[in-house]
């Protein structure tokens, strides 16, 4: 069975989705929830779930991005990880280490190729746009950059605040990341639009 580990940083909603779906649908196992975050809230879901957890708080590294790293994929060679989920993980990460595990999915608050980086709500109700969305994708050395396997659509209403329009993607990317995940492990296919 696939080995799947998901690098986290804070709450892990999607986290969760991922391994409830990995209990149900998905042929996988969880094998590690791995936090940079000593205190993120989504290590005590993982541990409720009977996922292992493992923490590297990057701060540990002063700026070393590559013993960082180093440490990361010790973690993950122990949890003997096929595949990585990026769920909410707020690291960027190197060349080295994207072609290190090149099996690696993230999810990305927006409509790529629009708004990469922070802030994608706020940008989005900003520059006047009608919908936003999320968006899963294969991770590249290129941040929020790779191959879409998959998006999912809202719209944005007029009353929207950045909070309101995160909440609504947020209920998309719980839907999407679990298809997609699906998808990928049984061989891929054309890209999965949700709405
Ligand atoms: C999600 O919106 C994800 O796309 C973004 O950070 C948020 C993480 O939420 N990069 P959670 O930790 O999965 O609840």
């Amino acid at each position: 069975m696939t080995r799947v580990a998901i690098l986290i940083s804070g709450g892990g909603s999607n986290m969760v989705r991922l391994v409830d779906a990995m209990a149900g649908e998905i042929p996988a196992t969880p094998c590690l929830v791995l936090s940079n975050t000593p205190g993120a809230s989504g290590l005590a879901k993982a541990a409720v779930m009977g996922v292992p957890t493992q923490v590297v708080d990057h701060r540990d590294f002063k700026g070393d991005r590559t013993t960082f790293e180093t440490a990361l994929t010790q973690k993950l060679d122990a949890a003997g990880t096929d595949v990585i989920c990026l769920a909410g993980f707020m690291r960027v990460l190197t060349g080295e280490f994207t072609r290190r595990w090149p099996r690696m999915l993230n999810i990305h608050p927006s409509l790529l190729p629009k708004y990469p980086g922070l802030d994608t709500h706020a940008r989005a109700i900003a520059a006047g746009d009608t919908e936003a969305g999320c968006t899963v994708h294969e991770v590249t050395e290129t941040l929020d950059d790779g191959p879409i396997l998959g998006q999912a659509r809202v719209p944005i209403l007029g009353s929207d605040t950045g909070p309101d329009l995160a909440a609504r993607v947020l209920q998309m990317e719980h839907r999407l990341y679990p298809k997609v995940l699906a998808q990928y492990l049984t061989g891929g296919g054309a890209p999965i639009y949700l709405s």
